[in-house]
């Protein structure tokens, strides 16, 4: 079976620090040895950044990359995920995937014999947060970032899991403020350990943050329970209020596409602290290096 990235507990800390340096020298424009491959993208779900961010990363990488439109296959007449990941694998030499499950991801990875990437699933977005702490590391330094103290605002979905697990692989300051009952699951909570803190206070977590992310309330999927999500969440809004709290020279990071107004004010985006647009670029290096690194 191929090495694939299902969740981000499937990468050591020393692969992080490869995938890292490999980030920077693909902007740096380094080449890579991956022509003549060919990759397939499979989204199940919406995406702008991170299909078109795969797309440019595998041209870039002199690969060929082949969107697949689900409702095209036989996936959609029934044929089994199993079945369709052992027929990919004649072809293909890798396959991004995006889906609502998780078991989905598991289902593909186990039958086939290429790597399966996951663009996001209902538990966990890993190629995004790979990013999101490489630009966290490349602004602030990398011996800066096991000390910063990074806030999470907000739901926690499949971006929080995923922070959650990066940074207990990396040994970082995680703390999650949410709604009681919006917490990650106990699995998470349990594998994060004492690199992640719940505080159910978002003025008591705000303070002296070096950064603060934020992520959507009700994710895709998620839209039947928005009106009760609007409620609950009401108070996490990350606004000046919240921002004044943090350092100076704080972060503030989005994953995109942002509910403006809800999750997050527009002033705040418009900050010069604000990242949301370094985070979107650096997820064609974060590709590159994600698929150099599978693929080597
Ligand atoms: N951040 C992110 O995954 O965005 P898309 O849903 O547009 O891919
Ligand atoms: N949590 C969001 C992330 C979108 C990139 C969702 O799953 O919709």
């Amino acid at each position: 079976m191929s090495k694939s990235l299902s969740s981000i507990s499937d990468l050591s800390s020393k692969e992080f620090e490869t995938i890292f340096k490999k980030i920077v020298s693909f902007k740096k424009k380094s080449k890579s040895k991956l022509k003549g491959k060919s990759i397939g993208l499979l989204f199940e779900k919406h995406s702008t950044r991170t299909r078109l961010s795969f797309e440019v990363a595998i041209s870039r990488l002199g690969a060929y990359p082949i969107y697949i439109n689900r409702s095209d296959t036989q996936i959609s007449r029934g044929e089994s995920i199993n079945e369709t990941a052992k027929i990919f694998s004649l072809y293909l030499d890798a396959l991004i995937y995006r889906t609502s499950k998780q078991k989905n991801i598991r289902d593909f990875a186990s039958s086939a014999n290429i790597p399966i990437v996951n663009a996001l699933s209902d538990e966990e977005h890993p190629t995004q947060v790979i990013s999101d702490i490489f630009t966290i590391r490349e602004i602030k330094g990398k011996s800066k970032l096991r000390n910063l103290k990074i806030v999470y605002f907000g739901d926690g979905n499949n971006i929080a899991n995923s922070l959650a697990l990066i940074a207990k692989a990396l040994n970082l300051n995680l703390i999650i403020s949410c709604p009681k009952g919006y917490e990650p699951s106990n699995k998470i909570l349990k594998l994060a350990g004492k690199n992640l803190i719940i505080d159910n206070n978002p003025f008591t977590a705000a303070k002296n943050a070096d950064v603060i992310y934020t992520d959507v309330w009700t994710s895709m999927g998620m839209e039947k329970e928005e009106k009760k999500r609007l409620k609950a969440f009401k108070d996490f809004q990350v606004n000046k209020n919240i921002v004044k709290l943090a350092r100076k020279d704080f972060l503030f990071m989005h994953c995109l596409p942002a509910h403006v107004g809800e999750e997050v004010t527009q002033d705040v985006l418009n900050l010069k602290n604000s990242v949301v647009y370094r985070q979107a670029e650096n997820k064609v290096y974060s590709a590159m290096a994600i698929l150099d690194h599978l693929l080597s």
